[in-house]
């Protein structure tokens, strides 16, 4: 695996490869790379003929009261890691590199309506500096596939719509949310709990099942009671206790929350356990 730390160098390296007729997969990160991040990786080099991590904690995405000087951060590992899992170069830009003109830059990406709800409410600011930074890596990367989370689903909708709308010529693959034997789904911020903490975080899994019990089962078409039943287990339970930030019922594709469900849905949970804030999300069909 190549490791290339500059733009230019990167945009060149692409260019050479698809000059050559290969395709190209693209796999943005922050970094600190577990399995679910090796599953887009090896997704990705089964799809193209060159697959290109790129490991950049991105400053505009967090806001001051958020982890960004205490982001996990290990490039070695994440370089064997992205080496052992197919990836031909690993793209590892420092912040001077990405933002040229400064830590602010005037132009920024902002997608509207889909930003706002869920995350978006407690984090007004996180997706447009998602959308910023991910636009830049398309622009830099050029024609490619690229592969994110279901697990950020919020993330995944965001920029699905901010390719489509700004003509990127990259198609955008969303894979499985990939999660331990007990159901919670691997995240790099699972590293902040404590072993107590992680004994009872699985409840949040285990909410959007009971969820797309009542809707799959029960037929339950209401999507405030559904909201609601996860709202109350995700707050019982033994200490140590999870504070729910929302627990809410959504159209997939808009994520508007219908009067009443039906099609396609998401289920999607954020709270916070001790240092870490936890979110996951269910696909549920309302028939
Ligand atoms: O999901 C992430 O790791 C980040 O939000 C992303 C998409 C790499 C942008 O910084």
């Amino acid at each position: 695996v190549q490791v290339i730390e500059t733009v230019d160098g990167f945009r060149k390296a692409l260019d050479a490869d698809r000059t050559q007729g290969r395709t190209v997969g693209l796999v943005p990160t922050m970094g600190s790379l577990h399995a679910g991040h090796r599953s887009l990786i090896e997704r990705s080099a089964a799809d193209n003929d060159v697959t290109a991590v790129t490991v950049f904690v991105n400053p505009l995405q967090f806001a001051p009261t958020e982890d960004l000087a205490a982001y996990p951060r290990d490039l070695d590992r994440d370089v064997a890691l992205a080496a052992e899992a197919g990836a031909a170069f690993v793209f590892a830009p420092s912040v001077e590199e990405m933002y040229p003109t400064g830590p602010a830059p005037l132009t920024t990406v902002t997608v509207a309506t889909i930003s706002e709800p869920l995350e978006g409410r407690t984090r007004p600011t996180h997706f447009a500096g998602v959308a910023t930074v991910v636009a830049k890596l398309f622009a830099i990367a050029g024609q490619c596939r690229a592969y994110f989370g279901e697990k950020d689903y919020q993330q995944l909708a965001v920029i699905r719509r901010m390719a489509a709308d700004l003509s990127f010529p990259v198609e955008v693959v969303g894979c499985p949310t990939v999660r331990e034997p007990d159901g919670l789904a691997l995240s790099s911020r699972n590293v902040y709990l404590t072993a107590e903490e992680r004994a009872v975080a699985p409840r949040l899994h285990e909410a959007l099942q009971l969820g797309k019990r009542r809707i799959e089962k029960d037929g339950e078409r209401d999507p405030r009671t559904v909201a609601h039943a996860m709202q109350q287990y995700i707050e019982a339970g033994k200490e140590p206790r999870f504070i729910l930030d929302y627990a809410e019922v959504v159209d997939a594709a808009d994520l508007a929350t219908p009067t009443r469900l039906f099609g396609d849905v998401r289920l999607l949970v954020a709270a916070r356990l001790g240092k870490a804030r936890l979110i996951d999300n269910l696909g549920v069909r309302a028939r």
